[in-house]
């Protein structure tokens, strides 16, 4: 690990000087984007960070003082595997790619691109939260989450940069001109052009939408091109946190609800200056059915070529399968035919975006039920659901068809009428956003979402993790 150099990194940078320079030039570009798109006013704080200092299980994770400019974004993979294979599709057992297979050139940029587009993006989503976070834990974690998308960031580019010549460079570039929302050059993805402007939609969007981050992530961690699958893989371990605050987040914010419930005799929590429970599950909507998109289409021949290739495997590749070839099989789905939904059986290969959707939405149901024993510890039998993974879609199958909550086909019309009780409402987001009033104290909390149980790395709740 050579954590001194200008770009830290456990790949021999310094012994690939095009590569170093290469990414040297665009290390001021990468800066000056976070100064203007990252986390607005607090840059000259100091914030109470973990920074990668080491890939091992032991130790990757340094705590300290860091202003975030400074933070250490660094290129890390895990270790490379001794002989390692290619774990499935036709070339299934040869040996892992270690330059970027021709034909798949192309396809595999894309990929990359796409994903690295994501870790910008949601750092200027997220761009003014900081004015109005509940606590200092929560406006900590908020820039924890930040810096670790800024080094993937970094992760994505040293593929691009080292694996793809001169339009991967291009394509770094283009990395730091798209913006967020932005009409004229918005990021790829949809989920992440949406406005992100106040803490529910930050603990929804890392709840659902960075946990579509895991799942394509792992995907990628099983692939046969190795700098990749090193790649993630350890990417992977720092995404566990950013579901961590999405997750603990919004358990807390249905806690308070609930205990104000209870204060309530009419269960009116707005008197209360908490959030309603109805308007919590209609952010779980919007961000579900969001992030549920960012898989791709249900039937996709593309994601056929990718498994073939060995390049993009399915959950946990080599652990919960056997047959990593996977050229038989079919997989039933329903479809929307002549205005009906009906069963269509599509060959295996082609239904892999389903099958990884699958196991994500298996994931979420997790978060539920954490959430709904929330309701259950304060004796409340009100509880939160996922919606159907056909409600609210604009890619694949079900995109430009209309679905109720419990997935009928229904009128578009009949959706327009429903709308406002499915989905957050101008008046929902604007009472959202009357509540986010800074709290900076240290110890202290909004009124509107519970303390952590516990703080961060074994310190306490009242802890001052950001210094302001
Ligand atoms: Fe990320
Ligand atoms: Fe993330």
């Amino acid at each position: 690990m050579n954590l001194n150099e200008r770009i830290p990194n456990n790949v021999n940078l310094s012994e690939d000087k095009r590569l170093q320079r290469a990414l040297e030039k665009w290390l001021p570009n990468f800066l000056s984007w976070w100064n203007d798109m990252g986390p607005d006013g607090f840059q000259e704080k100091d914030v109470w960070l973990r920074t990668a200092i080491d890939v091992g299980s032991e130790g990757w994770a340094h705590f300290d003082y860091v202003k975030m400019p400074e933070y250490r974004w660094g290129i890390f993979l895990e270790p490379a595997q001794a002989d390692a294979k290619v774990g499935f599709g036709d070339n299934y057992g040869a040996p892992a790619y270690q330059e970027v297979p021709g034909e798949f050139r192309n396809a595999l940029r894309r990929i990359i691109v796409t994903q690295g587009d994501t870790e910008p993006a949601s750092v200027e989503q997220q761009r003014q939260l900081g004015h109005t976070c509940p606590s200092l834990y929560d406006m900590r974690n908020l820039f924890q989450v930040n810096v670790e998308e800024g080094r993937h960031l970094w992760a994505m580019v040293y593929l691009l940069h080292g694996y793809f010549g001169r339009d991967g460079r291009d394509e770094a570039d283009a990395l730091l001109e798209r913006r967020s929302g932005n009409p004229d050059k918005p990021r790829i993805l949809e989920a992440f052009n949406q406005p992100c402007d106040d803490w529910l939609n930050f603990f929804a969007f890392t709840m659902f939408t960075d946990r579509d981050g895991k799942y394509q992530l792992s995907a990628l961690a099983e692939s046969g091109f190795e700098p990749l699958a090193r790649t993630c893989r350890f990417m992977l371990t720092e995404e566990a946190h950013h579901m961590f605050v999405g997750d603990t987040g919004l358990s807390r914010v249905v806690k308070r609800t609930a205990q104000l419930m209870k204060q309530n005799p009419n269960e009116e929590v707005r008197a209360l200056g908490g959030i309603p429970l109805d308007i919590v599950q209609k952010y779980i909507n919007f961000w579900f059915s969001y992030s549920l998109d960012l898989f791709g289409g249900e039937i996709s021949s593309n994601s056929a070529d990718f498994f073939a290739a060995g390049l993009k495997g399915r959950f946990k590749e080599q652990e919960q399968y056997t047959d990593h070839v996977a050229a038989e099989g079919s997989f039933t789905m329903m479809v929307v035919e002549d205005g009906k939904l009906v069963p269509r059986e599509v060959p295996l290969r082609n239904a892999l975006n389903e099958v990884l959707r699958g196991e994500y939405v298996k994931d979420c149901e997790k978060g539920l039920a954490r959430w709904n024993k929330a309701l259950t510890d304060e004796g409340l039998s009100q509880r939160l659901s996922l919606p159907n993974i056909r409600f609210h879609r604009h890619v694949g199958e079900y995109a430009g068809h209309s679905f109720n909550i419990e997935g009928n086909l229904i009128s578009k019309e009949e959706f327009e009428g429903k709308k406002s009780e499915w989905l957050p409402t101008i008046e929902d987001r604007e009472y959202v956003r009357s509540l986010m009033k800074p709290v900076t104290e240290v110890g202290k909390i909004a009124n509107w979402i519970a303390p952590p149980t516990q703080g961060i790395k074994g310190k306490p709740f009242e802890f001052e993790y950001v210094r302001l």
